[in-house]
């Protein structure tokens, strides 16, 4: 049975690679997409994913607008030098789409997994200020889905946003504290592992030999891979992040080493306000199992699924 998944981005470069590995693969039933401000504002996440899911022929995906900035309010900050103007480094090519449904994010996840109880992965890759809102909409969600495939936090690894936070953590923190806290089984893919999967060239190469899904994203990775050469790497080179917390749902992604911690979201003012505390004392031998710990956090994983998201997408 493929697994059912319910996307929330914030679309985003890695986000649109993330929908298309959802969308086309065959054992992932992507029921339903969510749109996020975080990279771009929230309506071009809208259109940038309405025009990513018609390039890979799902134009039948129902697609939800949702949250216009942080659960609390207060001032909104986009990654425009890392996904470019338009989220998609500068090579969107569509036209100006709107949402498909007219129901927001958060009530679409809602609605869809109350009509598949126990069935569905909710799989968020922005900001998680819409699944904070569902969960305050249908206070029961955590007993109703299989669980949470995140990508945000970073355990051992530096952030991305601050010296210790991680971008769609450190975006939202409050409605991150809210999912964390939620007793839901949670797969936290945070910087850990997603700085350590990564395109290369001859990837893109191959995404550009494919057909119009892969001919685009290879277009469009052109910008990304220009930023993290000039800031992370020494070559082009593009982390994936996104596509991992959905292979990681779909049980595609070989996962080398995941200990069950507790973690919890810092909410402060201070420094480091967005950090996702993840107790991995239990990483050692002797100290006792933590009770109630219900967040895997992803720490290695096979790098093979950069070829595989890369193999799928070009074969589209
Ligand atoms: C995360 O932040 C966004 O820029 C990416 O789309 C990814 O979800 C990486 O920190
Ligand atoms: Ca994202």
């Amino acid at each position: 049975m493929p697994t059912k998944m319910i996307l929330d981005c914030d679309t985003g470069i890695d986000d649109a690679m993330a929908i298309m590995y959802a969308a086309l693969h065959p054992s992932i039933d992507l029921l339903a997409v969510g749109t996020v401000w975080g990279n771009v504002p929230v309506s071009m996440a809208t259109r940038n994913t309405v025009h990513v899911l018609g390039l890979a022929g799902r134009t039948a995906i129902p697609v939800a607008q949702g949250a216009a900035g942080p659960l609390l309010g207060g001032p909104v900050e986009y990654a425009f030098a890392v996904h470019g103007d338009d989220g998609q480094g500068g090579a969107y090519d569509g036209t100006d789409h709107g949402p498909s449904v007219p129901i927001s994010a958060a009530r679409q996840i809602v609605e869809t997994v109350r009509a598949n109880p126990h069935e569905v992965w909710l799989v968020p890759v922005g900001p998680l200020t819409n699944i904070a809102l569902a969960l305050a909409l249908e206070p029961a969600l955590p007993r109703l889905v299989k669980g949470v495939s995140l990508m945000g936090g970073a355990a051992l690894a530096p952030g991305n946003f601050s010296p210790v936070a991680e971008a769609n953590i450190a975006h939202d923190p409050e409605a991150a504290a809210a999912v964390f806290r939620a007793p839901w089984p949670i797969v936290m893919a945070g910087l850990d592992v997603t700085m350590k999967i990564l395109l290369t060239p001859a990837h893109r190469a191959t995404l550009a030999a494919g057909g119009a899904a892969g001919a685009y994203l290879a277009r469009v990775l052109g910008f990304y891979g220009d930023f993290y050469a000039a800031t992370a790497f020494d070559t082009w080179s593009a982390a994936i992040h996104d596509p991992i917390a959905v292979a990681a749902a779909a049980g595609t992604l070989g996962i080398r080493r995941a200990p069950t911690v507790r973690v919890e979201v810092d909410c402060t003012a201070g420094p480091s306000r967005g950090a996702t505390v993840c107790d991995l004392r239990g990483r050692h031998p002797g100290t006792p199992a933590q009770e109630g710990a219900h967040c895997t956090v992803l720490l290695d994983a096979d790098d093979t699924i950069a070829s595989d998201i890369v193999a799928l997408i070009a074969a589209a």
